[in-house]
């Protein structure tokens, strides 16, 4: 056989090797190992909330020496990245979650997982109580119980600075049925728009889609936005689709702060190839149904109608939070949310308490990536506080059954390196986002103060495969490229529950 031949087999073993662990992992994932059952000799660690901080650290977390249990109101976990893709259908909402369930089935011990919102928090006597909010409610409604360490990572609510008219009228985009919620608002929207007989005012309110916040929120959803037009509407909808604008309001000088000039720039300019009008130095002061009221930059009001109004103009603390902040008054004075040292416990309650996340106010961002290093930093930590407790009782025993002062020694070393517990390190990996036209930006460290800024198609493929890769598990990557696979082959669906 020639060097052709050779070149063959290796392929075809290549596959079928592919194929085969492919397999494998898709039937492992379905098959949950035996557990062991939770041990009432061990210490319990609640986790508040099943988001980026709460599923990275119980990816990590060895639970073998933990009865660990979890409580949030969603009984998954939701990879907001690719949220925005949810609000025109590129994507299916749940390809981009993951029940709970299929974190901690994999665990050494069991874990309690409990749909549930947490009401209370009591640091001093250290219970937590919750309660079942869903629609189906049985006898056992508001329960506490207590806990030797809690994890707090129940993020953050969205900021409407007290606007009444925002929570009654906008669509938010946070959960997955923010998502869901503006899909079907945005093809009413245009369904309404081309009822026979609607006035040419109406039809131009109607298909006037607002997004507050350039922060990237605001702008992935506009770039998403301005695709589903382009590729899909423009087709189904003819008579109304080029009638349809999109305008991003932004307070601040600038959109998306975080990225450099460059991409500043970019962005701009790539908005506005694709008719996405940016007002920057508007700060939107009211809402009501149909408009919304915008202090111009001259100090002017001015009244915009709007048929489809997104509001991403960032978060604030959630009341539990506040609740929590208030029982520990003295070490928690910060509005922006929970104070916590360099080894993320919170301030106040350092024995007992950590708080990870959006929840936290300190120097990183609220971003994804920071939650869930410090979840994965926090799972370790926990993993070494297990050693300890361990080699402690070792060292109890040792002394108590006379052992030599040299074995007494080396277990006290091996205590002592136990017992430090390094401080949090975040390690900033860049920032991405979507600019739509399949274009996005990145912003990537290189060594020392060097980044690389870059910009356009390649970024675009760059962004999607760092995304799919950060995804949690096998089934949603598999998920997810399915669904791009049918929007390129399809399209979009146009159609609305
Ligand atoms: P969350 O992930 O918000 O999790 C909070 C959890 O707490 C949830 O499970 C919630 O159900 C639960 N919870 C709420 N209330 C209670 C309660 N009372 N009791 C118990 N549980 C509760 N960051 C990036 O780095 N890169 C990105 O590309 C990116 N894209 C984003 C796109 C969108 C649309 C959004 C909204 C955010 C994006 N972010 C991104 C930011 C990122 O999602 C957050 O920083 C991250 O989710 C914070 O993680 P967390 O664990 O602190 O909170
Ligand atoms: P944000 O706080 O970053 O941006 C909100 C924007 O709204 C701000 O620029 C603010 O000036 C503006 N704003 C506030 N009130 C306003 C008003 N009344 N009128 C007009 N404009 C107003 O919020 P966002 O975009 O939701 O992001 C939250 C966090 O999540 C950030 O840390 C961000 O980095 C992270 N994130 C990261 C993404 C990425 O890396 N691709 C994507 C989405 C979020």
């Amino acid at each position: 056989r020639g060097f052709f031949g050779k070149l063959k087999t290796t392929f075809y073993v290549v596959s079928l090797a592919g194929v085969a662990s492919y397999a494998y992992f898709v039937w492992a994932g379905r098959n949950p190992p035996q557990q062991e059952p939770q041990d009432p000799s061990k210490k319990t660690i609640v986790v508040l909330g099943s988001g980026w901080a709460a599923t990275s650290l119980l990816k990590s977390i060895d639970t073998s020496e933990y009865n660990v249990v979890v409580i949030s109101p969603h009984n998954y976990f939701l990879f907001t990245p690719l949220l925005p893709s949810v609000t025109v259908g590129t994507l299916d909402g749940r390809s981009i979650v993951q029940p709970t369930r299929h974190t901690t089935r994999f665990k050494a011990r069991e874990v309690k997982v409990y749909e549930a919102e947490a009401e209370y928090v009591d640091p001093v006597n250290k219970t937590v109580t919750f309660s079942d909010k869903s629609e189906i409610q049985g006898a056992s409604r508001k329960v506490t119980i207590p806990y030797d360490y809690l994890v707090y990572t129940v993020g953050t609510e969205n900021q409407t600075f007290g606007i009444e008219g925002v929570k009654k009228h906008a669509c938010f985009l946070k959960e997955l049925n923010d998502a869901e919620k503006i899909r079907a608002r945005l093809i009413d929207c245009v369904e309404t728009a081309a009822l026979k007989d609607q006035p040419e005012e109406e039809i131009d309110r109607l298909l006037h889609m607002v997004v507050v916040g350039g922060g990237p929120t605001g702008i992935e959803y506009a770039a998403e936005l301005r695709d589903f037009v382009e590729s899909d509407l423009i087709r189904w909808y003819p008579e109304v689709a080029d009638k349809l604008r999109v305008t991003l309001i932004e307070a601040l000088p600038n959109i998306l702060p975080m990225f450099s000039q460059t991409l500043i720039k970019y962005t701009e300019s790539t908005f506005k190839e694709n008719s996405i009008d940016i007002l920057t130095k508007h700060m939107v002061k009211d809402v009501d149904d149909t408009h919304v009221l915008v202090k111009t930059p001259s100090g002017e009001d001015k009244k915009i109608p709007y048929g489809l109004l997104v509001w991403a103009a960032g978060n604030t603390a959630r009341p539990l939070t506040r609740q929590l902040m208030a029982a520990l008054p003295e070490a928690q004075k910060n509005r922006r949310g929970l104070e916590v040292d360099d080894h993320m416990r919170l301030k106040g309650a350092e024995n007992s308490i950590f708080a990870l996340g959006d929840a936290t106010a300190t120097q990183f961002a609220p971003t994804a990536q920071a939650a869930s290093q410090q979840g994965a930093y926090l799972g370790r930590v926990f993993n070494q506080l297990a050693r300890l407790d361990v080699l402690e009782t070792k060292l109890e025993a040792a002394k108590r059954d006379g052992a030599s002062e040299s074995e007494i020694r080396g277990i006290e070393r091996q205590v002592e390196k136990a017992a430090k517990v390094r401080p949090f390190k975040y390690s900033h990996q860049g920032s991405l986002a979507y600019i739509g036209s399949e274009k996005a930006i990145a912003d990537i460290p290189l060594l020392g103060e060097n980044s690389i800024a870059s910009g356009g198609v390649v970024t675009f493929m760059f962004w999607r495969s760092a995304y799919v890769s950060m995804l949690f598990s096998l089934r949603n990557r598999s998920l997810v490229a399915t669904d791009w696979l049918k929007v390129s082959l399809f399209g979009r669906d146009v159609s609305r529950e």
